[in-house]
Formats: C-alpha cells, sequence, structure tokens
C-alpha cells in the first residue's frame, strides 16, 4: 500500500519524506487556501515547490468544471513536473476530462468520489485513481470504509486497474481499516500518519531496554 501526505504544507511534505516511506501527495483547493497560496501562478508555483521535495506523485486539483476549462488546465499543470497527477471532479464533465487525459497520457486523480457507482465511470474513464472519501461519510452517519471494501471487490471482479485512494483518512484507525478493506493508497495529514508509531508497550520495553544496558555497563 502507498502512503501520501494529505497537505500542500511544505514543512509537513518534506518531514513525510524525510521519514523515507512516502509515495506521493495530495492537494486541494481547501488545503492551498490554508497555507494561504492564491491565483494561478502562486498555486502553480507551490506545486514546483511540492514537486522539488518529493518525486512521489503530486495530485493538483483543476478549479474549472466545464470539460474545455478542465482540458486546459490539465495541459497546463502536467508541464509543472512529471509527477504531477491532476485531481479532477467526479461531475459528468469531470468524467468526460478523465477519458480525454487518458487519451492523452495525462495521469489522474478522480476526486470527490462517495459511491461505488462513480467509482466504476472513474476506471471506466481510465482514471489512475479514485478517491473514495471515507471521512466524510463517516460524518454524515454512513460506512466509509465499507465503500472502499465495495470499490476493491468491483474493481478486482472487472480486472479495473484504477488504484484506490483512500481520502479523509482521519486516523490511524482509519489507515488499518483501509489497508484491510483493499485500498491501494491512503491520504492523510501528518498526525494520523504519526499516530502509527505510537505503541505504549514500544515505549515501556525501550525503557527497559536501555536501562538494563547502563545497568549492565555498570552505569
Ligand atoms: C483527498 O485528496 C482530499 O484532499 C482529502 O483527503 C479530503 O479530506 P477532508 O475530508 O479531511 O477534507
Amino acid at each position: 500500500m502507498k502512503f501520501f501526505i494529505d497537505t500542500a504544507n511544505l514543512n509537513d511534505i518534506a518531514e513525510a519524506e524525510s521519514l523515507g516511506i512516502l509515495d506521493g501527495v495530495t492537494t486541494n483547493p481547501s488545503l492551498m487556501a490554508k497555507e494561504k497560496i492564491s491565483g494561478t501562478e502562486a498555486v502553480m508555483a507551490h506545486y514546483k515547490k511540492i514537486c522539488d521535495i518529493t518525486d512521489g506523485d503530486v495530485s493538483a486539483e483543476v478549479i474549472s468544471t466545464d470539460f474545455e476549462g478542465m482540458k486546459a488546465e490539465a495541459t497546463e499543470l502536467v508541464k509543472i513536473a512529471d509527477n504531477i497527477v491532476v485531481k479532477i471532479p467526479m461531475i459528468r464533465d469531470g468524467v468526460k476530462t478523465l477519458a480525454w487525459c487518458a487519451s492523452q497520457g495525462i495521469r489522474t486523480n478522480c476526486t470527490l468520489v462517495f459511491s461505488a457507482g462513480q467509482a466504476i465511470l472513474a476506471a471506466k474513464a481510465g482514471a489512475t485513481y479514485v478517491s473514495p472519501f471515507i471521512g466524510r461519510i463517516d460524518d454524515i452517519g454512513w460506512d466509509g470504509m465499507q465503500l472502499i471494501a465495495d470499490i476493491a471487490e468491483i474493481y478486482a471482479i472487472q480486472g479495473f486497474e484504477t488504484e484506490i485512494l483512500a481520502a479523509s483518512i482521519r486516523n490511524g484507525k482509519h489507515i488499518i481499516d483501509a489497508a484491510k478493506a483493499g485500498a491501494d493508497v491512503v491520504t492523510c495529514g501528518l498526525s494520523a500518519f504519526e499516530s502509527l508509531f505510537n505503541h505504549p508497550l514500544t515505549d515501556i520495553g525501550l525503557e527497559k531496554f536501555l536501562a538494563d544496558h547502563a545497568k549492565a555497563a555498570g552505569h
């Protein structure tokens, strides 16, 4: 399973990259706004900075909602770096754009996916990644993780090559459950990743090992 970090914060991306297990980055317009990056030029420059930190796939989202606009944006975004993946919303013109990008060899991430039917459309259109939003489904009282399992089952039966990118992941349990449900990729903030490090028995065990070592050494 691949690990993507879901942020536009350069320090968090660099920190995750330094762990040696980062496979990519996902961003969206809200995450860009959180970093106070606005205006096309600044946004493009920020993507370049992200691509300078990591060789992993970097999802850069289009703002247009019509076919011509999304095509034009995709064409410009992929000029930034070889590792740019164009993020396209699951709307009617988005599906057309996904299919056009596939025909041009442009890699894509279909975002804002909330149903298995939408995931089938994304795969049929040749999306590289499909992003079901787990946390947001849980937020309305439904079962986000079941959607990952359903898509994984359908993609396996149908032989679809689109990778399942579990998005809107909020915590370590989500990461583990997504891995069990068949996600190919998980994207989340740095703190959710870092929560995987934690176990009290690791801390207690290490403390004891170091204390025994010091005792044996006569300290
Ligand atoms: C994924 O690509 C999205 O940017 C993201 O995971 C959305 O997560 P949120 O629901 O926490 O905003």
